[in-house]
């Protein structure tokens, strides 16, 4: 049994794909199983940065096989444009890439929507979305009417399908557009979609069976989470959320893996917080200190290009993110980020309505009154991006690496020091795991 997950413990851009590539060459498969065109991962090899919103990370590696699951939702237009973009750059995906014939498809409309819903709702309340067409596709997967999956592009009744819910929605979205012009042409659609048909036809399959295969003949098999478990739909800070279970807990509905097949969880995250659109951020710091993190860490979104809300590490809400995703081992990410501060604050409990909490609030509600209470550690002024083992690191950032394990309560077995592969410190995974509570 041999299935591994990487799951962001923040609000997203963790470093995951730095991750997952890392840890590619000890794999046959990689699965993305949620979320879509959403994600932005980032993968650094020497010169080369590769930007994966759509594909798994490991696609860069040529021996391994790369699958979108059933819980994914494919934007047919991205997906191509990526593959095309990495045959341009000498990486083949032919007989290496699956697509789930179970995954559902972003339509035009679930953009138009997702945009005139970005404009109506505005200030606080506004989710600030990728603009990518999630919340609505996903909404109407489980609303199951006017639902478009990836098998149902290889339908002959894929055009009347498509006249079919173009002739139900375009009422809807002219109300909801007042005066703007909505541009939904069904016949237009169906000319688009059929071009992507053919070119993802070779790539079409029932990933869901084929993954079971690979499950039981032990195949050593990577699970990319895409987002992070504070952006999940039903344990994160709702409605400030993506619309898929980006938690560990997804991993099995998204892939159709069972739980007993995944028998070791990582847990990404950075050593602060980023949060990239709307929503609660109890430790944001909207400060110089907070510019500088976001300068120093280039913190401008991979898929949007928005600059990331920046602040100090969240002990409260990766304690909890740990344990809602069983994590059994942290890859504490940007470390490198952090030289350069006379000290650096650790937020270890909040204080709600005037009493101490220690665990994190289920209500978004909360969460904006929260008021974080910070522990204060020396910070430390070298450059470490040359470490390559703890050793290497000063002692005041060891000391912060440990205070967060204690204070999550899961040891590191990663410690990311800069974007590029060898700027890794693989820590000793054979330590007694830490008990903190
Ligand atoms: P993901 O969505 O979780 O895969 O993360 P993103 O790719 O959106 O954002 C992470 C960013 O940090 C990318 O630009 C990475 O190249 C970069 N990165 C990864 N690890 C490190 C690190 O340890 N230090 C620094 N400075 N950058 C890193
Ligand atoms: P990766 O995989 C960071 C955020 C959006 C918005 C909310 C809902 O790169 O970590 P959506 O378009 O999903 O309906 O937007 O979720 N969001 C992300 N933030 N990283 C991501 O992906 C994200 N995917 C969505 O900014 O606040
Ligand atoms: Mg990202």
């Amino acid at each position: 049994m041999a299935g591994t997950c990487i799951i962001g413990l923040q609000w997203g851009d963790e470093a995951k794909g730095k991750l997952v590539d890392l840890l590619t060459k000890n794999m046959d498969v990689v699965v993305r199983y949620q979320g879509g065109a959403n994600a932005g991962h980032t993968v650094v090899v020497g010169d080369a940065v590769y930007k994966l919103h759509h594909l798994p990370s490991g696609i860069i590696n040529d021996r391994v096989l790369n699958i979108v699951a059933a819980g994914v939702v494919v934007h047919p237009e991205t997906i191509l444009r990526e593959i095309n973009s990495l045959v341009d750059r000498g990486i083949d995906v032919q007989g290496r890439l699956l697509l789930s014939d179970r995954a559902h498809v972003v339509m035009p409309w679930h953009l138009i929507e997702d945009q005139l819903w970005n404009v109506a709702v505005s200030g606080e309340n506004n989710i600030g979305t990728t603009l990518r067409g999630i919340g609505p596709c996903y909404r109407d997967k489980v609303g199951r009417s006017y639902a478009v999956r990836v098998g149902d592009l290889l339908r002959a009744d894929f055009a009347d399908r498509v006249r079919e819910i173009v002739a139900a929605r375009l009422p809807v979205l002219r109300a909801m557009a007042g005066e703007q012009a909505v541009d939904l042409n069904a016949e237009a659609i169906i000319a688009e979609f059929t071009g992507y048909r053919e070119q993802l036809r070779p790539f079409i399959v029932d990933s869901t069976q084929i993954l079971l295969d690979l499950v039981e003949q032990d195949k050593r098999i990577l699970y990319e989470g895409a987002q992070g478990s504070l952006l999940d739909i039903d344990h994160g800070t709702f409605p400030f959320v993506t619309s898929s279970n980006s938690s560990g807990v997804g991993i099995s509905a998204g892939a159709g893996v069972a739980a007993k097949w995944l028998n070791k969880v990582i847990g990404v995250c950075k050593c602060y917080s980023t949060r990239v659109g709307g929503g609660p951020f109890p430790t944001e710091l909207l400060d110089e200190t907070g510019e500088r993190i976001r300068t120093k860490g280039r913190e401008y979104g991979t898929t949007t290009g928005r600059p990331r809300r920046c602040g100090w590490f969240d002990a409260v809400a990766v304690r909890y993110t740990r344990r809602l995703g069983g994590i059994d081992r942290l890859a504490l990410m940007m470390l490198d980020v952090l030289s350069g501060h006379d000290e650096l604050k650790i937020c270890v409990a909040y204080e709600l309505d005037g009493r101490r909490i220690e665990h994190f609030p289920g209500s978004a509600d909360e969460l904006r009154r929260a008021i974080p209470i910070y522990e204060t550690l020396p910070g430390w002024q070298e450059e470490i991006t040359e470490a390559r083992d703890l050793a290497d690191l000063p002692e005041a950032a060891i000391n912060y690496i440990r205070r967060i394990e204690t204070l999550v309560g899961c040891e590191a077995e990663f410690v990311s020091v800069g974007p590029d592969r060898a700027q890794t410190i693989i820590c000793d995974s054979s330590r007694a795991p830490i008990n903190a509570f």
